[in-house]
């Protein structure tokens, strides 16, 4: 595969910015082996038997440098059950003192600073994931050790190249948010490939339903039938999970896309993509005169769940608001969701128009149907909502109708006051947004230009890809 002679450069130039300096390498390593000492330590003294193991890009030597993440995995032995965890929780927090938070998405975990670094603490359990697992993040062991394997030490940065080009064009990580590829996919996609380049040659050619399997030869047909989803990983640790489950159809065209592009005519705006100069007044003026019309459901938020549960709940009620104003008979061409994950969330829904006509023409059974046709007849002349009608043109029966509600934003207020109801929103959001739920049109959403959400507009006004001027 051959890519722009000017590459070379620029590649030595993004490593630069990627690769951890000494010190920090030293930093990490020592923070490390007191994290894992101590509270392998605690947990001993606790009288549970468990090791504190740091695992993730920290263990694996693939994070990006300036990242001050670290992944403590705290492993309980098999024998043990999941009600052993509020116990191992509370060692953590012991431990940890003060500062620490408890989430919870699909497994609790602690969250707190050490040191300047942010630390999940994290319980799972040393179990063969062949014989079921006992929670979600039991794999994670095998995958470090499976990486610490197979990628050879050279090819750490080509990870970092990967990530931080997914970074840069909106498709890492796996969580709700972005539904796009994990830290761990990443490094199996360089083993599988060989080099950040490597990677990039295989996905320009991928088309939905690409199957991998690092370790024996894959049933393609059967992985496909299995695996809906567009782009198969088999776990080598585990050959009934899909690494790459969470990669949305999006993300996943979104990389393949870019990944073409890059190899053209690669340039630094893959890794490190200009911010989108913005402007408040200039933003007004754009959305002034687009010629669409633009929704805004603004919620604020005072009892915010953690991000897993809180996009979880965001990507529902967009779908839910969406497909709402579909059926009430608008043309949505776009949406999308904001949110600060503290205190504000925004929803954004692209229109045609927000107001159409009172009045639309519907098309009834074929006249040759006798029953159909008196039915529908019938049906319609009782309605109220029946402006004229029903009547024949050429081989079918027509009736007018009056739209109940053709202004899409009273539509949606009327909706939302009625908290939702039936049409799907989100149940953690829709006491929210009864309260405090604000629907506004186009330049009225001038007064919540802040908090990061006029960087995001922008984004969504321009309405291209990152790496494409
Ligand atoms: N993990 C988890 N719960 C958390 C944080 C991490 O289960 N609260 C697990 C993930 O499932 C993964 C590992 O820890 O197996 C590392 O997760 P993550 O930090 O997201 O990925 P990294 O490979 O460390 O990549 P990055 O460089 O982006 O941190
Ligand atoms: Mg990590």
């Amino acid at each position: 595969m051959t890519v722009d002679a000017s590459w070379t450069g620029l590649r030595g130039e993004v490593l630069q910015t990627l690769m951890p300096s000494e010190a920090e390498e030293r930093a990490l390593g020592e923070l490390r082996g007191r994290l894992e000492g101590e509270l392998t330590r605690r947990l001993d003294e606790a009288g549970l038997r468990a090791v504190a193991e740091v695992h993730g890009s920290a263990a694996r030597g693939t994070w990006i440098a300036g990242d001050r993440d670290i992944d403590l995995f705290i492993v309980l032995d098999g024998s043990y059950g999941r009600d052993v965890l509020p116990g191992v929780l509370d060692v953590v927090k012991a431990y940890v003192g003060e500062g620490w938070v408890e989430a919870y998405a699909e497994h609790p975990y602690i969250k707190a600073k050490v040191d300047g670094y942010d630390v999940d603490f994290v319980p799972c359990f040393r179990v063969d994931p062949g014989q079921g697992l006992t929670s979600a993040t039991d794999r994670t062991p095998l995958h470090t050790a499976y990486v610490m394997e197979n990628l050879e030490e050279g090819a750490r940065d080509e990870v970092r190249l990967l990530k931080r080009f997914m970074k840069g064009v909106g498709v890492y990580g796996a969580d709700l948010k972005v539904g796009g590829f994990s830290g761990y996919l990443c490094e199996l996609l360089v083993i599988r490939f060989g080099s950040f380049e490597g990677v990039l040659g295989g996905a320009a050619d991928w088309g939905h339903g690409a199957v991998f399997m690092l370790e024996g030869a894959p049933d393609i047909g059967a992985l496909r039938k299995r695996f809906p989803e567009p782009l198969v990983v088999v776990d080598p640790v585990d050959a009934k999970r899909n690494v790459a489950s969470a990669v949305s159809e999006t993300s996943f065209w979104t990389f393949v896309a870019a990944s073409r592009d890059f190899l053209r005519q690669p340039t630094i705006r893959f890794f490190y993509p200009p911010e989108v100069h913005v402007d408040a007044g200039g933003l007004l003026e754009m959305i002034g005169g687009r010629g669409s019309d633009l929704l805004f459901v603004v919620v604020d938020d005072d009892e915010v769940e953690v991000p897993d549960v809180l996009w979880g709940q965001l990507n529902r009620t967009e779908r839910a608001v969406t497909g709402f104003l579909e059926k009430a008979g608008f043309d949505v061409f776009r949406s999308a969701s904001w949110s600060d994950e503290s205190t504000r969330h925004v929803l954004v829904i692209e229109l045609a128009s927000a107001v159409i006509p009172g009045v639309m023409g519907r098309r009834g059974p074929p006249v040759a149907l006798a029953e159909d046709g008196v039915r529908f007849v019938n049906v319609h002349l009782e309605a109220e909502d029946t402006v004229s009608g029903p009547w024949i043109a050429g081989d079918h029966w027509w009736v007018a109708k009056r739209r109940a509600e053709p202004d899409a934003r009273r539509l949606l207020a009327a909706m939302l006051e009625e908290g939702g109801l039936g049409v799907g929103v989100s149940k953690g959001l829709k006491e929210k947004m009864r309260h405090s739920g604000r629907v506004l049109l186009n330049e009225e959403v001038g007064g919540f230009l802040e908090r990061g959400f006029e960087g995001f507009l922008a984004g969504f006004l321009r309405g291209r890809p990152v790496w494409i001027e």
